[in-house]
């Protein structure tokens, strides 16, 4: 039997809020451990002006996602990935740590009372947003005494409006996204406000999105403000290693082990230099949201690279394929990277 659905206009999903049923809710105070949430309508919530998340940014969040497979069954996709970096994100702002089997156990809740937003095989997926404040008031700047933690999720389609569109990109000369010891590893809700300016500027521009530069030499590619990198040149897929300024995305991991283990590639986490994106036969950007999206051109103060002719480059293509056919269950999931919610 198909699955019920709720009533939402499937063909015409982007990547824009739409209100479900419920929202996972849980508090905690500073010494204890996260316990104890429950699902409640969705809607607005109370907060203090003086709360420590608007004055002082202490928040995290986090981005997975969930797919109806060919054979009906919903899934999530590496959760236990984004359990880990929630854990290491909290831990790095001083919020009261979310350990992974309290946020698993809250995302699949969350995800059960709201199964009829999954779009349809092929439509679509189900995008979950778990997030977690600090609620107390607070003058001076300090951690929070109280917590909340709070899932929401909404039915999306593409990240980048267009059929299969290509990002026109800008390397940034002018701002950095995170600093080399700074909060750019953790899903902090200040690295995002940090690249709105770039980000608007960019726009403005006809850009799609900006690459930011390590802030030491200004020599090295790090990522995109929403996406991590990949470049293919020469038989070598490469990746920015990890540092204190990149986020660890699992779209990213999952791409190096498909493109190793299964694809039998090069992989290196490693890295890239400009000269590495310049010279580059295919580059493409990964992330929950944005997925495997092609580079088409890129601009480096007044010079333009483009990296498109017209089709999606062979590897983007090879290593898209299999991260989607994983995804919806149209192939065997060799890593077991999916979870059943229902069925
Ligand atoms: C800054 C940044 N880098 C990379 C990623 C990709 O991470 P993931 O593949 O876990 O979604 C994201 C978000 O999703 C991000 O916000």
């Amino acid at each position: 039997m198909p699955l019920k659905k709720a009533m939402v206009d499937w063909d015409s999903l982007g990547f824009n809020f739409l209100e479900t049923r419920s929202m996972y809710s849980a508090n905690c105070n500073v010494g204890e451990d996260w316990e104890n949430g429950s699902l409640i309508p969705f809607g607005n919530i109370e907060l203090s002006p003086a709360a420590v998340v608007l004055n002082y940014g202490q928040g995290v969040f986090e981005g997975t996602k969930a797919f109806q497979t060919c054979d009906e069954r919903i899934v999530l996709f590496r959760i236990d990935q984004n359990a880990r970096r929630l854990a290491w994100s909290t831990e790095r702002l001083c919020i009261p740590k979310v350990k992974p089997d309290f946020f698993i156990n809250a995302v699949f809740e969350t995800v059960k009372d709201n199964l009829d937003f999954v779009p349809p095989y092929g439509k679509g997926s189900m995008y979950i947003r778990p997030i977690v404040w600090g609620v107390s008031p607070a003058l001076g700047v300090g951690p929070a005494i109280d917590y909340r933690f709070m899932i929401y999720v909404s039915p999306v389609g593409p990240y980048f409006k267009g059929n299969l569109k290509f990002l026109n990109l800008k390397i940034e000369t002018n701002f950095h996204r995170a600093a080399s010891k700074g909060i750019g590893n953790a899903k902090a809700i200040g690295n995002y406000s940090a690249s709105l300016f770039p980000l608007a500027k960019a726009k403005k521009e006809g850009f799609d999105e900006v690459i930011y530069l390590d802030s030491v030499s200004e020599d090295r590619i790090e990522e995109i403000g929403s996406a991590n990198l990949f470049v293919y040149h020469d038989g070598i897929l490469k990746t920015p290693k990890v540092s204190g300024s990149i986020l660890k995305g699992v779209t990213r991991d999952s791409v190096c082990k498909i493109s190793s283990d299964i694809l039998g590639m090069k992989v290196e986490e490693t890295d890239v230099f400009l000269k590495d994106l310049f010279e580059a036969k295919e580059v493409f950007c990964t992330g929950t949201a944005v997925q495997i999206t092609p580079v088409g051109r890129i601009s480096y103060k007044n010079k333009v690279y483009k990296y498109y002719d017209g089709n999606l480059g062979p590897i983007t293509k090879k290593i898209k394929e299999t991260l989607t056919k994983i995804q919806r269950g149209e192939m065997n999931d060799p890593f077991g990277w999916l979870s059943p919610v229902s069925v």
